[in-house]
């Protein structure tokens, strides 16, 4: 018996990076999953998203480890998208255990402009609050919510510092309103013992990370920054001085919160982030 054995997981952003690397965990452990993701760029994202054939890619490895998945190329920003895509799902898998919010976008650099402001909002958070009212009518009791905010939402001046432009602040709105509805969405959840956490991250190693303007937002001495010299920056963001985690690292969190070892664990802020935040926020409690 896996540790999620024939749950049913919905997961936004699926196709690659972090969410790649849940569909896999939670496959490995026995669900089967309903994928998203954009597969098409956002004009004002300076890195590509992911394409078809990334969330084809997905797909061929859950299958390879056994599982069943159905995936569907779906804007989060489309809550008439996401419904449908869910209830596909559930249609052909039978139930629904589980959401993971976690499609994001980091539309960062002071050329952006205001559009850069809302696109961080409306995919990064209202992404999220799609995503759960899509799932909401089809969890049982007992299920489970998790979504993906960033160790950004926890420590002022970073992501939202003025080099980064009206996207980072933007981001920096987006993953704090994330902690936010996710803390008070348990409160109104704890009658159905759904539990209600979300996942903060520091640098994950994926595309979003390796991406030029997030380069020049590690360095903004240098002009054209590469991996080489963002890597001299990365442990700023971390405790341990790794410059970031892997993404199966994140996903064995969340395969935590999805299974039922986490029964009683709800409302949490859970920081996957090498110590990062304990470095910045030495006195403080946390969110
Ligand atoms: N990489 C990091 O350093 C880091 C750190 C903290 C938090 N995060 C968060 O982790 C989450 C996953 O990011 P990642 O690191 O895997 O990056 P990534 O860019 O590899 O993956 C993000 C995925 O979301 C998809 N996506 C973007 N906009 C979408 C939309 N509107 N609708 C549907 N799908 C969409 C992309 O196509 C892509 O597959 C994001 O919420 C991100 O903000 C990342």
């Amino acid at each position: 018996m896996g540790r999620v054995q024939d749950k049913v997981v919905f997961i936004t952003g699926a196709a690659r990076g972090q969410g790649r690397a849940h569909a896999l965990r939670l496959a490995e452990e026995g669900a089967d999953i309903i994928a998203v993701d954009i597969c098409a760029d956002i004009a004002t994202n300076a890195y590509p998203l992911a394409s078809r054939q990334d969330l084809d890619e997905t797909v061929r490895l859950v299958e390879k480890l056994g599982r069943r998945i159905v995936a569907r190329q779906a804007d989060v920003r489309d809550p008439a998208a996401l419904k449908a895509a869910v209830a596909e799902g559930v249609a052909e898998l039978g139930r629904l255990d589980a959401v993971v919010a976690q499609a994001g976008i980091a539309p960062l650099g002071p050329q952006q402009g205001i559009q850069a402001f809302i696109d961080a909002i409306t995919v990064d958070f209202n992404g999220v609050v799609h995503a759960v009212e899509a799932a909401l009518p089809y969890l049982p009791d007992g299920g489970s919510i998790v979504a993906t905010g960033s160790i950004a939402a926890l420590i002022p001046a970073s992501v939202d510092n003025p080099a980064n432009g009206p996207g980072g602040l933007g981001y920096s709105f987006a993953k704090r309103s994330v902690a936010a509805f996710i803390h008070d969405l348990a409160t109104v959840l704890n009658s159905r013992r759904i539990r209600v956490n979300a996942v903060h991250p520091t640098n994950v190693n994926t595309d979003m990370l390796n991406s030029g303007i997030m380069y020049r937002s590690f360095r903004p001495d240098l002009e054209n920054p590469t991996r080489e010299d963002a890597l001299e920056s990365f442990p700023a963001t971390t405790g341990f001085g790794n410059p970031y985690v892997e993404p199966e690292d994140v996903a064995d969190t969340v395969l935590f919160l999805v299974s039922d070892e986490s029964r009683y664990v709800t409302g949490m802020q859970m920081r996957v982030d090498a110590g990062g935040y304990v470095k910045k926020r030495p006195q403080l409690p946390t969110f």
